[in-house]
């Protein structure tokens, strides 16, 4: 943990780090298991926390006893801010989720730019505001995260809080040409500089931020050299700066050696014998390139008949977002290519499309880890993508292939070790799978080694303290650049 962090710690974030289920007798509580929480939770315990979030429901009977019983288990305090149906609708699915997540990820014409959804975007920031406003002091640092609250510290700045205010944004930062499409385009970026430091996951989202502040702010200059550097316009001065997110590898590393995963990774292969497993893991969304990826198994299948019934891939899509018409499609469309491909070429004994449509547990979550030889990693474009970094943590005998889009944030890290592809781009994709199922026992362990490595040095406790040291250190000196370009030349 942070040493030099003394401050109490508010993170406020549209989710609150649990999700809750109604049953006969109530709530039931899971509380969330992801690295943000991992990572955050023994800060906010130590430090006396705060975490203030939407529930993830519109019900509100006996909301708060479900908040404070799990903030008791948690140890830290936990803030409720309610979202009527409507306002899920219009704030949640329809701002965030129809216009900022589409078109952050380069997918301009999936937006609606409906004007309601501006209006109701910017009231409900103000009330997680007002939330924080009325929970917090001046001594707090208050942590802000992710594109459903870009506005929060503006209205914080508009009630007078003077707090240092951090942001971090889990996902892409488009470039200029992109961003120039948002209608709210200099309302948002204006907001954006009420923080006082901008975290992104990588040096291309940085450097895109900076380029659309430049052009539609005046006076803007940037100073400093490395992972964070200073903004200023006029007197203003802030920071922004690029910390790839990450997961707790020692976590992922120690429970894919337990007997229960290996048992259950035993119990996979033996359906499945002699065959190699190609690991696609996913939510269900459009970004992450699901059908291209399908249509690029499908023309491995074509190219090279040699390898039918000698690899399956296993694409795991877990529910999400349902309530959004383009996630509705898309899964249609899903088990329309699956079973197309599948009825093509499904042989006595051997199917090629394995299609679990649900979340996975722990453990076979880990088990599928242990036992694919290949993971096919193919978004179109996303902020990092956590998959590709839990399977290198939990590929302890180092055998295992990773074919990586050079669209996901996790490229930047992973280069030295992945086989990087075009996702838009099938017979690439296709002839790097050829690749990987031929690859040598030696290259594998050496590429699989280089990812581990950076994997296990640059993890999620890595990633809390970089922020934290940028958001309230003094000085910038501990900010080197990171090994960050990536190389087109193949
Ligand atoms: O990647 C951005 C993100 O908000 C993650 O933090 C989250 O796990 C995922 O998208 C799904 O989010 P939600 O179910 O809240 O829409």
């Amino acid at each position: 943990m942070n040493k030099k962090f003394v401050k109490r710690l508010v993170i406020i974030s549209n989710r609150l780090p649990f999700v809750l289920e109604r049953s006969s007798s109530g709530w039931k509580i899971h509380h969330g298991s992801g690295g943000l929480v991992t990572a955050l939770a023994p800060v906010l315990r130590n430090r006396g926390g705060l975490w203030i979030g939407w529930p993830g429901t519109h019900e509100i009977a006996d909301i708060d006893s479900a908040v404070d019983q799990a903030a008791r288990t948690e140890g830290y305090s936990m803030i409720p801010v309610q979202l009527s149906k409507d306002e899920i609708r219009n704030y949640y699915e329809g701002f965030s989720n129809e216009v900022v997540w589409p078109l952050f990820h380069d997918l301009q014409s999936y937006c609606n730019f409906d004007p309601s959804y501006w209006e109701l975007y910017k009231a409900i920031n103000k009330r997680f505001a007002n939330i924080t406003a009325k929970n917090t002091t001046a001594e707090d640092y208050i942590w802000v995260h992710d594109y459903h609250l870009m506005t929060v510290a503006q209205e914080l700045r508009y009630l007078g809080i003077k707090s240092k205010i951090g942001f971090y944004l889990h996902i892409p930062f488009p470039p200029l040409d992109i961003f120039l499409k948002l209608p709210w385009r200099s309302e948002i970026l204006r907001a954006l500089l009420d923080y006082d430091l901008i975290g992104f996951q990588t040096l291309r989202d940085r450097r895109n931020f900076i380029q659309c502040a430049r052009a539609l702010i005046k006076n803007v200059r940037t100073s400093g050299k490395g992972q964070v550097l200073t903004l200023s316009i006029g007197k203003r001065e802030l920071r922004v700066g690029y910390f790839p997110i990450s997961i707790d590898y020692e976590e992922f590393n120690i429970a894919a050696r337990s007997k229960d995963v290996a048992d259950e990774a035993w119990y996979i292969h033996e359906d499945l014998p002699h065959i190699q497993i190609i690991l696609g893991i996913d939510r269900l969304d459009y970004t992450k390139g699901i059908l291209q990826r399908i249509k690029a198994f499908r023309n491995t299948l074509e190219r090279y008949p040699e390898l039918c019934r000698k690899m399956t891939l296993v694409q795991v899509v877990v529910p999400s977002r349902r309530n959004i018409p383009m996630y509705n499609d898309l899964k249609i469309e899903i088990d329309r290519l699956v079973s197309e491909v599948n009825g093509t070429f499904t042989m006595s004994g051997w199917v090629p499309i394995h299609y679990i449509y649900r979340a996975l547990s722990r453990r076979e979550l880990l088990a599928y880890y242990r036992t694919a030889e290949i993971a096919l990693i193919t978004p179109l474009k996303d902020g990092m993508n956590l998959v590709a970094k839990e399977f290198c943590a939990a590929n302890i005998e180092e055998d295992g292939v990773l074919i990586l889009s050079e669209f996901a944030g996790a490229v930047a890290q992973l280069q030295r070790g992945a086989i990087i592809v075009n996702p838009h781009d099938i017979e690439e994709v296709s002839a790097a799978i050829y690749q990987a199922y031929s690859m040598s026992k030696e290259e594998k362990r050496d590429r699989m080694r280089k990812m581990r490595q950076i994997v296990k040095r640059q993890n999620i406790f890595w990633w809390v303290n970089s922020y934290l040291d940028a958001g309230i250190a003094g000085n910038l000196d501990n900010f080197p650049p990171m090994e960050e370009h990536i190389s087109f030349h193949r």
